[in-house]
C-alpha cells in the first residue's frame, strides 16, 4: 500500500536565513502533527539545503534540491551537480518541472541525464510532467505525458524506476489559483499509473507515487489526496506560508 507524499516546492524565493525560518517551522508542524497520512518533503533552492538540512529532522522531512546538473563534474560554470546535492544530505531532487522545460530549455535528453546522475548519486526524483493548456484544449493531453515519461524515465529498469515520484503539474494550473478538478487530476493521474503497468508491471504500477501539482491548497488538497491514484501533492506558492502545515495535515 503506497503513502502518499506532499512535497513544497519554494522555487526561487526567500533568503537563507527566511528559508531556515521556514524549515524550522514546517519541521515543527509537522513533529506536532504526529502520525501525518503523507510523507513531507520540502524542495528548496542550492544556496539553503546545508542550513535547512541543520535545522529539520530527515526521518520526517524529506528535503530536495529543485535541480542539478546534466554533467558529473568540471567546466559548468555556476551548475550544481547531483554529487553536490547529496553531499548536503539532501535525499530527493525536482526534475522536470515546467518552468525549467519552458524558461531554462531543459529538453527530454537533458532530464534523461539529470534522472541517470541523481538516481546514481542516491536521490530520489520528483519528476514534473503534464500539458499546456492548448495541450488540454486540443485533447491531446495523455499521449503528450506519456511522451515525457516515456522520453525521459522509461529507460529505467523497473528497479531503478522505484524511486521515482511523478508528479502530474497540468502547467495551466501552476501558479494561476485554478487548480484542476479532482477529475481532471485523477483521470490523468490513473492514465500515468496504466501506462506505467503496461510498460513495467502492475507492482511496478501500483507502488509508484503520482502527486497532483498546481495550485493545491488547504481547501483543494484533501479532497485531490483521497483520489485512488493521486498520491498527494507538488505544492508551490502555499508552501511558503503556514498553509503548508495545513496541507500536509490534511483529514
Ligand atoms: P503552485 O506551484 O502550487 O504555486 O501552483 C506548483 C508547482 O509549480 O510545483
Amino acid at each position: 500500500m503506497r503513502k502518499n507524499i506532499v512535497a513544497g516546492n519554494w522555487k526561487m524565493n526567500t533568503t537563507v536565513a527566511e528559508g531556515v525560518q521556514l524549515a524550522k517551522e514546517v519541521n515543527e508542524a509537522v513533529a506536532a502533527a504526529g502520525e501525518l497520512k503523507c510523507d513531507v518533503v520540502i524542495g528548496v533552492p542550492f544556496t539553503h539545503l546545508t542550513a535547512v538540512k541543520d535545522v529539520i529532522d530527515i526521518e520526517k522531512v524529506g528535503l530536495s534540491a529543485e535541480n542539478c546538473a546534466n554533467k558529473e563534474k568540471g567546466a559548468y560554470t555556476g551548475e550544481v551537480s547531483a554529487a553536490m546535492v547529496a553531499s548536503t544530505g539532501a535525499n530527493y531532487v525536482i526534475l522536470g518541472h515546467s518552468e525549467r522545460r519552458e524558461y531554462y530549455n531543459e529538453t527530454p535528453e537533458i532530464l534523461k541525464e539529470k534522472v541517470d546522475l541523481a538516481l546514481a548519486n542516491g536521490l530520489k526524483i520528483i519528476f514534473c510532467c503534464g500539458e499546456s493548456l492548448e495541450l488540454r484544449n486540443a485533447g491531446t493531453y495523455e499521449e503528450f505525458i506519456k511522451a515525457e515519461l516515456k522520453d525521459s524515465l522509461f529507460h529505467l529498469s523497473a528497479e531503478e524506476f522505484a524511486n521515482i515520484v511523478i508528479a502530474y503539474e497540468p502547467i495551466w494550473a501552476i501558479g494561476t489559483g485554478k487548480t484542476a478538478t479532482t477529475e481532471q487530476a485523477q483521470e490523468v493521474c490513473a492514465g500515468i499509473r496504466a501506462c506505467i503497468a503496461e510498460i513495467y508491471d502492475e507492482a511496478t504500477a501500483e507502488a509508484i507515487r503520482i502527486q497532483y501539482g498546481g495550485s493545491v491548497n488547504p481547501a483543494t488538497a484533501p479532497d485531490l489526496f483521497v483520489q485512488n491514484d493521486i498520491d498527494g501533492g507538488l505544492v508551490g506558492g502555499a508552501s511558503l506560508k503556514a498553509d503548508f502545515g495545513k496541507i500536509v495535515n490534511y483529514k
